[in-house]
């Protein structure tokens, strides 16, 4: 939420800036603004907008040469989407230009004590008076680091602040609280933004920030201090991919390819985690065997896409662990005052680390004597660093704001924990666990089937352009799958869409049927289990109703064709890991009636990649 890059070094700071911008859009794109320091004067400019607007200003009016600068992309919280509510915002003087990501809470009183001192602020948002707040500081001679520390002892909330100053003109000074910050290491050159993403094509080398730290980035140099200036150590990582990755390659949408590439990131998810001796190895895992088997409850906290991936996950870990496992959206954790102890293992699930609900509830858990694994798609992000355990799901940068392949990749990493604690507390055998990690290795051949036969489902989409509410319907691992199609749906195509768990269909849900309403429902593999037939039967009641029926059904399932008005078939898998297959015709269709109702596929309206705000 809000994406923000800094750069220090000898090319042209408005290339890098703006290129990092655009790296960084999936973030927010209400509006976007870059300042640039030159002649002891910052220069700025800044459009409501998506970044295109941002790009046409500047090639109307350059801004003059410079290598130090700042840049920011917003998803609006304070204040409308406008030129005066973009950033960077500066201070009175013009001297410094500041960007902001989060929300600086104590903002009101803050302004009101600003206009007391005689200082004129022109936006609604909660980010100029920290402008100047700098500006105050500085008059002394102070340098902007100094300046960045004392300004952030008098603020509360989250932030992300990152500001330059005119007098200043070789550094870069960054601050952070509770939202996202890492550095990039360059030869000469030095960046803060967001996500590696902003840089990757200029390094791969990165430093993590702690919580309540501020760096500076000259050419040559990077310092971090805490918020009293003492001088803090740093974790150092190397990226793992290249701007490659986060480059469409030839794809009309980053999400297009992104579900392209999900049986890599499945494949990746599970590559190295399994040993040849037989046994699962979770690198991170850095929680003991001991501390593993005094666990007796799971508790799965995530939001959007990644709790439905802890909706699926709860079947399986429950089903070979026998350990209790809960599900709950981490908004509503924290503030019903949950029971935790000891033995209570938090799972927070989240692509981006940055989650501010997940988050904070992993803060409470840990508070609480909890003990917290992250499942993860960011390394260097903050819910790792502050988890007791990680298991990163390697799926890549996903740019597309809605969740594809790390939702897959997010159930199979809740699988592998699943199997690990099953391995470590002898609730299955070990021949089992390897059959079922040999299923999973087998998973994105099945995917890799079902992209290559989506093209009837594109088709569908196409034809259904007109339709103004889907329902979807699944049992069992099916509802969270029926939950995640329906999520798609609303998020990308703005259609009205809504899951059920198919046996509550009787219970409310079938009110809404008729024959404009298409219902998609995942079929459960027919297996030994009476789950198959009684989801069997709930199409045929609904169709019985007039609805056009849209069924997902493992190959060589006979007993649905009856009832199908369109047959989208799924390879054979089981029961537990068919959503890592069913998910994708949705995924696809999603995306598809989006893009034929002219929707901006990668960045939907009012929505954000990363939601850094509560
Ligand atoms: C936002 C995104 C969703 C994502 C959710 C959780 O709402 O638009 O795609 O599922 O945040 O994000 P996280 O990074 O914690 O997985």
């Amino acid at each position: 939420m809000c994406g923000i890059v800094g750069y220090v070094g000898d090319k042209q700071a408005q290339e890098v800036v703006v290129e990092g911008l655009r790296r960084l859009e999936y973030r927010g794109y209400d509006s976007a603004g870059i300042a640039l320091v030159e002649g002891g004067v910052v220069h700025t400019t800044k459009r409501a907008g998506k970044l295109a607007n941002l790009d046409k200003a500047l090639a109307d009016e350059p801004l003059p040469e410079s290598t130090t600068g700042l840049g920011h992309t917003r998803w609006a919280t304070h204040g409308p989407p406008t030129d005066l509510n973009a950033h960077p915002h500066t201070d009175c003087t013009g001297r410094v230009a500041l960007v902001h990501n989060g929300i600086i809470e104590n903002f009101a009183q803050l302004r009101i004590a600003l206009g007391g001192r005689g200082h004129t602020l022109t936006s609604d948002t909660d980010t100029e008076a920290v402008a100047h707040l700098l500006e105050e500081e500085l008059g002394g001679g102070t340098d902007l680091a100094q300046a960045m520390r004392a300004v952030c002892r008098q603020l509360q909330g989250a932030f992300t602040l990152v500001a330059i100053d005119g007098d200043q003109p070789d550094v870069v000074v960054a601050a952070r609280r509770n939202s996202p910050l890492v550095v990039g290491r360059g030869n000469g050159e030095n960046f803060v933004a967001s996500d590696v993403a902003a840089f990757i094509s200029h390094t791969r080398d990165a430093i993590e920030l702690g919580q309540d730290q501020v760096v500076t980035i000259s050419r040559d140099d990077v310092v971090v201090t805490d918020y009293d200036g003492a001088p803090v150590d740093v974790r150092e990582f190397h990226v793992d991919w290249d701007a490659a990755a986060a480059e469409k390659g030839g794809y009309a949408w980053f999400m297009l390819k992104e579900i392209d590439e999900q049986p890599q990131a499945v494949s990746d998810t599970l590559l190295g985690r399994y040993s040849p001796d037989g046994r699962l190895q979770l690198d991170e895992m850095r929680l003991s065997d001991d501390e593993l088997r005094e666990i007796d409850k799971v508790i799965i906290i995530a939001c959007g896409t990644a709790f439905y991936a802890g909706l699926v996950a709860k079947y399986a870990i429950e089903h070979w662990t026998r350990i209790p496992c809960e599900v709950e959206l981490a908004s509503e954790f924290r503030y019903r005052d949950p029971v935790l102890s000891h033995g209570t293992l938090v799972v927070a699930i989240s692509q981006s680390g940055e989650t501010m609900d997940t988050l904070m509830a992993i803060r409470h858990a840990r508070q609480q004597g909890s003990r917290v694994l992250a499942v993860c798609n960011t390394n260097g992000s903050t819910i790792p660093r502050e988890s007791d355990a990680v298991i990163y799901t390697h799926a890549g940068p996903e740019v597309a704001v809605a969740g594809t392949k790390t939702f897959l990749a997010q159930i199979v990493a809740c699988y592998l924990l699943g199997l690990y604690l099953a391995q470590v507390r002898g609730t299955k055998f070990g021949d089992e666990i390897a059959g079922i990690v040999g299923q999973l290795q087998q998973i994105p051949a099945a995917i890799q089937r079902v992209l290559a036969e989506a093209e009837p489902v594109r088709e569908l989409a196409r034809s259904l352009v007109d339709t103004r509410s889907v329902l979807f319907l699944g049992r069992h691992v099916g509802y969270p799958v029926a939950l995640e199609g329906a999520l798609k749906l609303k998020e990308l195509a703005y259609i009205h869409a809504e899951g059920f768990a198919a046996g509550e269909l009787k219970h409310g849900p079938i009110a809404l049927i008729d024959h404009r309403v298409p219902v998609f429902v995942v079929v459960p593999p027919k297996g030994r289990d009476m789950l198959h037939d009684k989801v069997v039967s709930n199409i045929q009641e609904i169709r019985a109703r007039g609805a056009r029926t849209i069924v997902l059904a493992e190959d060589g399932d006979e007993d649905v064709v009856a009832y199908a008005d369109e047959l989208i078939r799924l390879p054979k898998v089981p029961t537990l890991l068919q959503p890592l297959v069913a998910t994708v015709p949705l995924q696809i269709f999603a995306c598809e009636l989006a893009d034929a109702l002219g929707r901006d596929v990668d960045q939907p309206r009012n929505l954000a990649k990363s939601v850094t705000v509560e």
